[in-house]
This record gives structure tokens, sequence and C-alpha cells, in this order.
């Protein structure tokens, strides 16, 4: 099963991709994981793409297009959970004419619904491993160990972009850009929503009904 999971900064589509991933083994394409991995190495990608994430705006659609297309290309057919890509329409008709080249298929978009307020105080209050990636909230999921990674011991610190004033940029490139992408998978019939409050179980729970198709 081929995924896309949609829905604002901190609407949990890493958290859930993750779970996705323990229980279906799928490949998980992150675009924001890709960047800042990119960001660290200082690649000629990381570099195109700094200044963008660090202002909380989107990275041009040539370069995302086709960093994905290089990454659905090495798949070897391999199920795969999109993250945080499409994220403009344009994106979206890009994927469209991958996948038909590659002669694949999205099964479904789903989109989390959660509150703005709700969004904020997720971002805020996220903290994230710099050697595993594991996503943690300084209330609702502190690490055993304040600063240590319970999984691998890495350093836990804050996202440059989950400062408040670039979130702000972020909602708002988000609203402008990203949310007529809902429309897009609307019109097509293929997009789900699903609450995305509640515990992270409660809306795994929910993400495995709507997969079941219930
Ligand atoms: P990206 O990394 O994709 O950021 P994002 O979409 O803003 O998404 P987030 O990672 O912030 O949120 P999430 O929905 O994954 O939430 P999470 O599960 O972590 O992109 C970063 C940047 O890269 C962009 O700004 C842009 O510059 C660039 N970029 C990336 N893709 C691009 C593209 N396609 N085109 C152009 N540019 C692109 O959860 C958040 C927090 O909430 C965590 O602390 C978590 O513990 C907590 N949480 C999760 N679920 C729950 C719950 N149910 N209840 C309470 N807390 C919860």
């Amino acid at each position: 099963m081929n995924l896309l999971l949609f829905g604002p900064p901190g609407a949990g589509k890493g958290t859930q991709s993750a779970f996705l991933v323990e229980q279906m083994g799928m490949h998980h394409i992150s675009t924001g994981n890709l960047f800042r991995e990119a960001v660290s190495k200082k690649t000629p990608l990381g570099v195109k793409a700094k200044a963008f994430m660090d202002a909380g705006q989107l990275v041009p659609d040539e370069v995302t297009i086709g960093l994905v297309e290089e990454v659905l290309a090495g798949l070897g057919g391999k199920s795969f959970i999109l993250d945080g890509f499409p994220r403009t329409v344009p994106q979206a008709e890009a994927l469209d004419a991958l996948l038909s080249k590659m002669k694949l298929k999205l099964d479904k978009a789903v989109s989390f619904e959660v509150p703005r307020e709700a969004l904020t105080r997720r971002l805020t209050g996220r903290r994230v491993c710099d050697k595993c990636g594991a996503v943690y909230h300084v209330d609702s999921k502190p690490s055993k160990m304040a600063g240590v990674c319970d999984n691998c011991g890495g350093a836990v610190v804050q996202r440059k972009d989950d400062q408040e004033d670039v979130i702000r940029a972020r909602l708002e490139a988000y609203d402008k850009s990203t949310a007529p992408v809902k429309e897009y998978y609307s019109k097509k019939g293929s997009l789900t929503e699903i609450q995305g409050t509640g515990t992270e179980k409660e809306v795994f729970e929910r993400l495995q009904t709507s997969l079941r198709g219930n």
C-alpha cells in the first residue's frame, strides 16, 4: 500500500509515519527529513534548501520534485509513505506524472485535522534527537533523561524552525500554498480526513481503521 500523509506543520505526520513503518515496514519518505539531512551534511541540495527552511518558507518546487523522483526511483517496489510532499498543487501534479511514468499508484491520501492552537503547542514543545531523529515533546512525551534520546543516547534538541516566528511563517505557507493540495486529492476522490487530536495511539487507531476501509 502506498500512502500520502497530509496535514499542517505539527499535525503528527512524522509521528504516525513512524508507527506505520514499525507495523508495516513501509519506506518513509519525508522531504523535511531529507532536506535536514542534506543541510547537516552541507550537500549542494542542503545549501539550496537551508535559507528557505530557516525562514519557514517552502523549498522551490523544481528542487523538491527532483529529490522525490530520485527517492521513488530507488525504492525497488517497496511500499512507501509520503510525508510532507506534495505541498503545492504543481508538486501534486508532478507526483501524478512521476507515479504514472514509474507505473506506481497512490492508494490513499490521509489528512490529519488538528486545531491551530494545538499545532502551535505541539511545535513549540517539540524536541528531536539530532542523531536518530526520534521525536519528543516537553509536556506530552519527554525523553526519560532531559536532553538525551531514549533510543540512541543522542542529543535531544529543538528544531531551528520550531521557534515561534518561524512557526508562524510555516503556518502561513501552509495556508497559502499547501491547503489547496487537500482540495486536489479530495476532487480525485482519494482523500480521507481523520481527527488528529487525542493521544498518538488513539490517532493511530483511527488511521488503521481508515486504512482498512471502515
Ligand atoms: P517538515 O519537516 O515536513 O515539517 P512540517 O510539515 O512542518 O511538519 P512537522 O515535521 O513540523 O510536523 P509533523 O506533522 O510531522 O508532526 P510531528 O509528528 O513531528 O518540513 C520542514 C521544512 O522543509 C518546510 O518548512 C520546508 O521549508 C521544507 N520542505 C519540506 N517538504 C517540502 C516540500 N514538499 N516542498 C517544499 N518545501 C518543503 O509532531 C509534532 C509534535 O507534536 C511532536 O512533538 C509530537 O510528539 C507531538 N504530537 C504528535 N502527535 C500528537 C498527538 N496526537 N497528541 C499530542 N502531541 C502529539
